[in-house]
């Protein structure tokens, strides 16, 4: 993490006055949020960070960047790390930017993830310096080729960037299954550190060969659209669908520990961004660092409990 001027240094406390408010406060006690490795330096992240496509792009509203930033202040109340960003995305590196402004003092937890995205090959240290500007930070924990848009250069470009000191990790970029032969030719010959890319539990492709793929390149994995863009979320709950009975074995109590705690879960994988614009939603969220993850044969019972729903 690193901090702006414009931000207090004085840290946010994490820990048992921000869990006292939650709603997860019993199985907090009893086992402490699951935090996974980045295997090229050995850093810790939460395994639940947050997205911000959509949902912080809200222009210059004040009544709406306020309750982003509620939003993410909650985020960090219950232990949150990755805050994945864009120049894609609309207004949203700036309401970051507003919303950790407005928050006082930044959480010492924050990791914070941007892209570069543009054609032009030499516009990766104004592009970063431009968002550094917007979240009002000095360096980003991590830097990503967006959809590996003109990759090549901007990767040559970050690798300097990081070999300075002005980024500290970097990444590539994918969603709903696009390019991952090429994806998978990039992770096998190029060192990196982050990949990002789309799985969930009905959207498995990944499981075939980019997740071996990381494992073997010892790549850290960020999952993107872990709730399939919404779709798959509001539909359990639209239908009232019923947890199983065994989902207590794995403390599941809502259908977003079933649906995150599924992605979390192998060893491949180290955070999954969920993107909310609802304070309750990211309680929710948060809920799946906690307690028993499933293993593989009960991952298998997932599937299949989801698909006969
Ligand atoms: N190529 C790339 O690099 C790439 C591509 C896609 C995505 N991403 C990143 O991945 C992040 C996540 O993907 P995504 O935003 O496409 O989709 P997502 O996280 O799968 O789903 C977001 C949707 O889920 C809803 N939601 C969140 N928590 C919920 C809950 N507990 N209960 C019910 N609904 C809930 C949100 O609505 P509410 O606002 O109502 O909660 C929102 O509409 C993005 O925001 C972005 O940062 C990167």
């Amino acid at each position: 993490m690193n901090l702006s001027r414009r931000h207090s240094l004085k840290l946010i406390g994490t820990g048992a006055i921000a869990l006292a408010a939650s709603p997860y406060v019993a199985l907090a006690r009893s086992t402490e949020g699951l935090m996974k490795k980045i295997p090229s330096s050995g850093e810790k992240l939460p395994v639940i960070g947050m997205g911000t496509w959509r949902t912080f792009n809200v222009g210059s509203d004040t009544a709406l960047r306020d309750a982003r930033t509620e939003v993410l202040r909650s985020f960090f109340d219950h232990g949150g790390g990755m805050v994945d960003n864009s120049p894609m995305y609309g207004s949203a590196r700036e309401v970051v930017g507003y919303a950790l402004d407005k928050m006082g003092s930044i959480p010492e937890t924050l990791f914070s993830a941007e892209k570069i995205w543009t054609p032009e090959d030499d516009a990766t240290r104004t592009q970063t310096a431009e968002s550094a500007e917007m979240w009002g930070v000095e360096v980003f924990d991590l830097m990503q080729i967006h959809n590996l848009v003109a990759w090549e250069p901007h990767l040559a470009t970050l690798r300097r960037m990081k070999a300075e000191g002005k980024i500290r990790y970097i990444g590539i970029t994918t969603s709903h299954g696009r390019r991952h032969r090429e994806f998978e030719r990039i992770m096998n010959s190029e060192t990196l550190d982050f990949v990002q890319l789309t799985y969930n539990l009905t959207h498995r492709e990944v499981e075939q060969r980019l997740l071996p793929a990381a494992a073997d390149n010892g790549i850290a994995v960020i999952a993107n659209r872990p709730y399939d863009g919404g779709d798959l979320i509001r539909r359990l709950k639209r239908t009232n669908a019923p947890l199983p009975d065994w989902a207590s074995e794995i403390d599941c109590q809502t259908w977003a520990d079933f649906l995150l705690k599924f992605i979390v879960s192998p060893p491949a994988v180290t955070c999954a961004i969920p993107a909310t614009s609802r304070v309750e939603h990211m309680q929710e969220n948060m809920g799946a660092r906690l307690g028993r993850m499933p293993d593989e044969a009960t991952r298998k019972k997932m599937i299949r409990y989801v698909e006969n729903l």
